[in-house]
C-alpha cells in the first residue's frame, strides 16, 4: 500500500490495519512514528523486526486523551498529574509503573511504561480509530536519524509498515521529553520538545539522569541518530577546512568558504524553529559525497537541549 495521504478515509483503514495487528507509520508533533496495537504483543514485535531495533528497548505507548492515559498506569504521583493536565496533548512522555494490561514486549520487561498524549490531529484520530493504544517508536530503522516527513519514513523502511499515513512535516522535529518520577519527583531521561524550563515552572526542580548503568532511555545508548558521515560539533568560527565532500550545518549565519552542502537551522536564531528542521537538515546531508558533517554549538537552553543531545549522540561512532 505505501505511502497515502492522511485523508479521514485512509486514516480509518490504518485504524483497521493496526485492529488486524499490522503496523502503521504515522505524524506526530515531534517525529514520525511506526504504530501498532499497544496491547497486542505480536503486533509490537513486528515493530521491532521493521525497525531492526534491539528488544531491550522499551515503546511508547501513545493515547488520545488523559483519560485513557493514565489507565496504562497503575500509580500516579501528584507532580505526574499536574504535568499531564498542563502539557497533554503534547510532546512530553511520562515513565510510570504500569498497568497490568500492558505487555512485557512493550516495556522489555520493565515494571514501568512510557505513554504520552500526541497532539498532532493525525495522530490523534488513528489512535481513535483504532480504538486502542499505539505502541509507537520513532519510524526510523534502529540507531538512524528520525524521521520527520513521511519521504524520510519511506526512504529508511520503505515496503515494511503496511501503511504511512503522509500528514506532511512535523512541527516540533524532536522526539518528546521523557521524564519519570522517584519518591514523586521528576527525573529527566531524554531532553526533547517541551523545554526542561516549562516543566520546572509546573512540576519544580528536575533532576537528570545520567548516562551509564542500565539503559534508561533510549538516549542511554550513546551512540543513536546516527547520520552516514561522521559529524564533528564546533564553535561557530572554528578553523575548518571547506570543501565538496564537507558539509556546514550552522545555526543562524551562513559559514565562509565553498562548502558541498550548508544548511542554517534558524536564520532568526530561533531555538524552536533549529529544532523543528534539524533533521530535515541532517536528512538532506544523507549523500555519499558528504564525508564530514561540521555542526555548530548550539545555546544549551529551551529547546537547544534536546538539539545538543541530539547532536552530541550523532557524533558519536
Ligand atoms: O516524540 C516521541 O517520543 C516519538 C514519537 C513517535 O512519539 N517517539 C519516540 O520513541 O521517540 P522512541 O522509541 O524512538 O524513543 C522512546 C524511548 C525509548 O527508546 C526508550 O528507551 C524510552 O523511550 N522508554 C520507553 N519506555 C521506557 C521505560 N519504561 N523506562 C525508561 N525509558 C523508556
Ligand atoms: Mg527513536
Amino acid at each position: 500500500m505505501g505511502q497515502v495521504k492522511a485523508t479521514p478515509d485512509n486514516i480509518r483503514q490504518a485504524g483497521a490495519i493496526i485492529r488486524a495487528g499490522g503496523v502503521v507509520a504515522f505524524p506526530t508533533e515531534t517525529v514520525y512514528g511506526l504504530g501498532a496495537d499497544g496491547l497486542n504483543p505480536e503486533a509490537c514485535a513486528r515493530i521491532f523486526e521493521i525497525k531492526g531495533r534491539p528488544r531491550f528497548d522499551p515503546l511508547i505507548l501513545h493515547e488520545c486523551s488523559s483519560a485513557r492515559a493514565m489507565k496504562l498506569f497503575s500509580d500516579v504521583p501528584h507532580a505526574a498529574k499536574k504535568l499531564a493536565a498542563r502539557f497533554w496533548p503534547g510532546p512530553l512522555t511520562l515513565v510510570l509503573p504500569k498497568a497490568a494490561a500492558v505487555p512485557g514486549i512493550v516495556t522489555s520487561g520493565l515494571a514501568t511504561v512510557a505513554v504520552r498524549v500526541p497532539s498532532n490531529p493525525v495522530a490523534l484520530a488513528l489512535i481513535k480509530a483504532a480504538g486502542r493504544p499505539l505502541a509507537a517508536p520513532s519510524a526510523n530503522r534502529f540507531g538512524r536519524l528520525s524521521p520527520t516527513s513521511a519521504a524520510h519514513v519511506r526512504a529508511q523502511l520503505g515496503r515494511g509498515p503496511d501503511m504511512i499515513l503522509d500528514g506532511g512535516k512535523t512541527a516540533i522535529g524532536v522526539e518528546s521529553t521523557i521524564i519519570t518520577f522517584e519518591s514523586g519527583l521528576p527525573v529527566l531521561l531524554r531532553p526533547g520538545g517541551l523545554a526542561i524550563e516549562e516543566i520546572e515552572k509546573v512540576a519544580g526542580p528536575v533532576a537528570v539522569k545520567k548516562a551509564g548503568g542500565a539503559p534508561l532511555a533510549p538516549g542511554c545508548l550513546a551512540k543513536h541518530y546516527a547520520p552516514r558521515a561522521r559529524l564533528e560539533i564546533i564553535e561557530r568560527g572554528a578553523a575548518v577546512k571547506p570543501g565538496a565532500h564537507a558539509a556546514y550545518l550552522a545555526f543562524s549565519g551562513k559559514p565562509a568558504g565553498k562548502w558541498g552542502a550548508v544548511k542554517v537551522l534558524s536564520p532568526s536564531g530561533s531555538l524552536r524553529e533549529a529544532a523543528a528542521r534539524l533533521f530535515a537538515c541532517l536528512h538532506s546531508f544523507e549523500r555519499k559525497e558528504i564525508k564530514i558533517i561540521y555542526a555548530e554549538s548550539l545555546p544549551a537552553h529551551g529547546l537547544g537541549r534536546a538539539i545538543m543531545d541530539r547532536l552530541r549522540r550523532a557524533s558519536k561512532r
